[in-house]
C-alpha cells in the first residue's frame, strides 16, 4: 500500500472514530436535549484547540455478542486542549456507545489523562454521562473503577479536579466526582445516586423519582453533592470555562492575575450603612461581598446549600481570593453542622492551591438543636476548625457585627492563626450575647433584686456597652485594626499585598487525623 492509501487508511478509520456512536443513539441523545461527547468538548475548549488520545483503542471483550461490536475510541473519548490559552486534560463518557458504560479500555483511557495531567501538573475535566459499570465486563469493569478512584485521591490537592455530571451517574460510579474538588450538574438530564429508586421501593418501601433522589437540585441544595447547577450542558460548560479562570494549574502555581481597572483605593460609603441599628435585624452579606470585591464579581459555590455560609472566588486588586462569610439573612448566620461541612472543604481547596483566604464574620454561634448535637455538630465544626487551623495561605479576617463564642474563633480568629483581623465599629465580640450572659453571672443579682426586671436590663445595658464593641478585643491584640467599613477595600487589598510572600510550613508528617 502506498503512502497516499495508507493516509486514505487513516482518514477513513478516523471517520469511523469519530462516529462511534450509531445515528440511532446520537439521534436519541438530542432528542433528550443532551449534547453528544465530542460536541460537549468543542463547547468546553478553546476553539480548535482539542487533540484526541486513543481513538483507535478498541475493547477486547468476547461473549454477550460483544466481539461484534467493538467501535474505535469505545465509549469514551478522552485528550488534551485549551481553556482562555491554558492547558487541560479532558475525558468525555460517550452515552451512544454502549451507554457510556465503563468497561476495562474506557478506564484504560481515563488513566491514561489522568496519569499525564498529574505528570504535568494540569487540571483534569471528566464530562460523565454513562450507565456505569459495563455489565459485560463484570469485574474488570469494577477493577477500572478503583484505579480512577485511587487516581482522584493521588492527584487530589496537586491538580484541580473537575466533574461535570450530564446524565445518569449511578451506583459506586459517583465516588470519582465526589472525590473531585468540584460538581457540576445539568438540570433534569443528569442523576446521581448509590442505589435507584427502584432498588429504594424494594427495600424500604419508600417511593421516589429519580429527579427528587438524585437530580440536580437535589444534589444542589439538600445532600451538597452538588456544588453547581445549570439549566444546561453549554451552560454549565461555559461556567467551567469561567471557574478555571480562577484557578491555578496546580498547587506549585498561582492563580491567574487578571489586571483590573477597578482602583484598590476605591472608597465604598455604602458600607458604612450596611449593618442595621438592630443587632437582631438581617442584612445580606453578599452585598458586602460584592462592593468589596473587583468589579462586583463574584462566583459563589454551594450557591444553595447552607445558605447561612456563603462560600466563593472572587478577586481583589487582580488576585484570586477564596471568601467564606457568615450570611446574617439565613439562620442569624449561626453554623450548622452543613455549613460547616462546606466551608471546611472549601478552605482545604483554597489552601491546597495557593488561593489565600478572606473570611467575614456575623455569627451569633452555632446552632442549638437536638438534630444537630445528634447529628454530631461537634465533629463537623470541628472540620471547619481543622481546616483554618492547617491553612497556611494568607489568611484574613473582617468582623463586621457579631463574632461570639466557639463561633468567633472557628471563623478565622486570630487565635487559630489568623494572619490579621480587622473589625468595624459595630463588631461585637465576646463569649456571648449579653442576654444569655447576664443570666448566667448575674443570676443571683437579679432573683435577689426587688424589680428583677429593671435589673435584668440595667445589667444588659451594662455588658452591652462594656462587651458589645471591637475594643476590648483590639486593646487585647486580638483585632489588628479597627477600620470604617468604606475603607475595606482599600485595607484589604494592602493586607493581601503585605501577605503575599507568606510562607508557613506545618510540621512534618504523614498527614494529619481530622475528622473527616
Ligand atoms: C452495558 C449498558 C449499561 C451497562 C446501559 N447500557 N448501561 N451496557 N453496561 N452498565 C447500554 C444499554 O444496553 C443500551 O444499549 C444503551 O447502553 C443505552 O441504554 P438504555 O437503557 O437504552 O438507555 P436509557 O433508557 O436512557 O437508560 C439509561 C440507564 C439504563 C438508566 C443508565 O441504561 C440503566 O439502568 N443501565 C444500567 C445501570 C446499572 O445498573 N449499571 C451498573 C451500576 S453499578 P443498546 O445496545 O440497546 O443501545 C455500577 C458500579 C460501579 O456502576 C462500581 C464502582 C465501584
Amino acid at each position: 500500500m502506498g503512502t497516499e492509501a495508507r493516509i486514505e487508511q487513516l482518514r477513513a478509520l478516523r471517520e469511523q472514530a469519530l462516529n462511534a456512536g450509531n445515528q440511532r443513539a446520537v439521534a436519541r441523545q438530542h432528542e433528550q436535549g443532551k449534547m453528544t461527547a465530542r460536541e460537549r468538548i468543542e463547547a468546553l475548549l478553546d476553539k480548535g484547540s482539542f487533540q484526541e488520545i486513543d481513538q483507535f483503542v478498541r475493547h477486547q471483550t468476547v461473549g454477550f455478542g460483544m466481539e461484534d461490536k467493538r467501535p474505535y475510541g469505545d465509549a469514551v473519548v478522552t485528550g488534551h486542549g485549551t481553556i482562555e490559552g491554558r492547558p487541560v486534560f479532558v475525558f468525555a463518557e460517550d452515552f451512544t456507545v454502549f451507554g457510556g458504560s465503563l468497561g476495562k479500555v474506557v478506564a484504560d483511557k481515563i488513566c491514561k489523562v489522568m496519569d499525564l495531567a498529574l505528570e504535568t501538573g494540569t487540571p483534569v475535566i471528566g464530562l460523565k454521562d454513562s450507565g456505569g459499570a459495563r455489565i459485560q465486563e463484570g469485574v474488570a469493569s469494577l477493577d477500572g473503577y478503583g484505579r480512577i478512584f485511587e487516581r482522584n485521591v493521588r492527584a487530589s490537592g496537586v491538580i484541580p479536579q473537575i466533574s461535570v455530571i450530564m446524565g445518569p451517574c449511578a451506583g459506586g460510579a459517583v465516588y470519582s466526582p465526589a472525590l473531585t474538588d468540584f460538581v457540576f450538574q445539568v438540570d433534569q438530564t443528569s442523576h446521581m445516586f448509590i442505589t435507584g429508586p427502584d432498588v429504594i421501593k424494594t427495600v424500604t418501601g419508600e417511593e421516589v423519582t429519580m429527579e427528587e433522589l438524585g437530580g440536580a437540585m437535589t444534589h444542589a441544595s439538600k445532600s451538597g453533592v452538588t456544588h453547581f447547577v445549570y439549566p444546561d450542558g453549554k451552560e454549565a460548560l461555559e461556567a467551567v470555562r469561567y471557574l478555571m479562570s480562577f484557578l491555578p494549574q496546580n498547587n506549585m502555581e498561582m492563580a491567574p492575575y487578571y489586571p483590573t481597572a477597578d482602583r484598590p483605593d476605591r472608597i465604598d460609603d455604602e458600607l458604612d450603612a450596611v449593618i442595621p441599628d438592630s443587632a437582631s435585624q438581617p442584612y445580606d452579606m453578599k452585598d458586602v461581598i460584592e462592593t468589596i470585591l473587583d468589579e462586583g464579581e463574584f462566583f459563589e459555590i454551594h450557591e444553595h446549600w447552607a445558605q447561612n455560609i456563603v462560600i466563593g472566588l472572587g478577586r481583589l486588586n487582580g488576585h484570586c481570593v477564596g471568601v467564606v462569610a457568615n450570611q446574617p439573612a439565613v439562620l442569624a448566620g449561626t453554623l450548622d453542622i452543613a455549613a460547616s461541612e462546606k466551608a471546611a472543604r472549601f478552605v482545604r481547596f483554597c489552601d491546597a492551591f495557593n488561593i489565600p483566604l478572606l473570611t467575614f464574620v456575623d455569627v451569633p454561634g452555632f446552632l442549638p438543636g437536638v438534630d444537630q448535637e445528634h447529628g454530631g455538630i461537634i465533629r463537623h465544626g470541628a472540620k471547619l476548625l481543622y481546616a483554618f487551623c492547617e491553612a497556611t495561605v494568607p489568611r484574613i479576617t473582617v468582623i463586621t457585627r457579631k463574632a461570639y463564642g466557639g463561633a468567633y474563633l472557628v471563623m478565622n480568629a486570630r487565635g487559630i492563626r489568623a494572619d490579621l483581623v480587622f473589625a468595624w465599629p459595630s463588631a461585637e465580640i465576646a463569649v456571648m450575647g449579653a442576654q444569655g450572659a447576664v443570666n448566667i453571672i448575674h443570676r443571683r443579682d437579679i432573683e435577689d433584686d426587688p424589680d428583677p426586671e429593671s435589673k435584668r436590663a440595667e445589667l444588659i445595658a451594662d455588658y452591652e456597652k462594656r462587651f458589645n464593641n471591637p475594643y476590648v478585643a483590639a486593646e487585647l491584640g486580638l483585632v489588628d485594626e479597627v477600620i470604617e467599613p468604606r475603607e475595606t477595600r482599600v485595607k484589604l487589598i494592602r493586607a493581601m499585598e503585605v501577605l503575599r510572600n507568606k510562607r508557613e510550613t506545618l510540621p512534618p508528617k504523614k498527614h494529619g487525623n481530622g475528622p473527616q
